[in-house]
């Protein structure tokens, strides 16, 4: 059984995000959408929230599981025996930053980080983006899917 995970902090979760969940699906036999906190971001959705999206764009990805965890990732790692983190790369700021959480990682549990280059259709998408477009009543129905843009309109009424 080859289980991987896809983590982010996904708030919310964005079209991006679900094309690489589902490419990494059709390479593994499971995987693990996992909700953390990145403590470098302020959170606009609640993990629960979060949690819900993220099942409710997945639901139609049968290897797909979604969890959230309030912990390191190589925790969560260990503790889901997971071998391997996927992580998305849209430019080469994403790399210069991935690279060296994913060597500490690796230091810190020996599970692997394992990079897949973002859909260029996607390449100028981030959560952030999406929450300061919907917070000013702009249109975010190309970047998200319809349940949470019904969402971020109800967040931000
Ligand atoms: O979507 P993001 O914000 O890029 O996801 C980053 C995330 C949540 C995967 C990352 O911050 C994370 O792994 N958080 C859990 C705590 C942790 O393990 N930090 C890395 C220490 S080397």
């Amino acid at each position: 059984m080859r289980r991987v995970v896809c983590p982010g902090s996904f708030d919310p979760v964005t079209n991006g995000h679900i094309d690489i969940i589902g490419r990494t699906a059709r390479q593994y036999d499971e995987v693990v959408a996992a909700v953390l906190t990145n403590v470098h971001k302020k959170g606009l959705f609640t993990v629960e929230e979060k949690v819900a999206m993220l099942r409710e764009c997945t639901a139609d990805l049968d290897n797909v599981r979604v969890a959230q965890f309030n912990g390191l990732l190589v925790d969560f790692c260990r503790e889901n025996g997971i071998s391997a983190i996927i992580r998305s790369l849209r430019s080469v700021s994403d790399f210069d930053y991935e690279l060296q959480i994913a060597q500490m990682n690796y230091r810190l549990s020996g599970v692997e980080t394992l990079f897949m280059t973002a859909n260029p259709q996607y390449s100028f998408l981030s959560s952030s983006l999406v929450r300061e477009i919907a917070q000013y009543g702009g249109d975010v129905s190309s970047l998200v899917t319809p349940n949470v843009e019904q969402r971020l309109r109800d967040k931000y009424a």
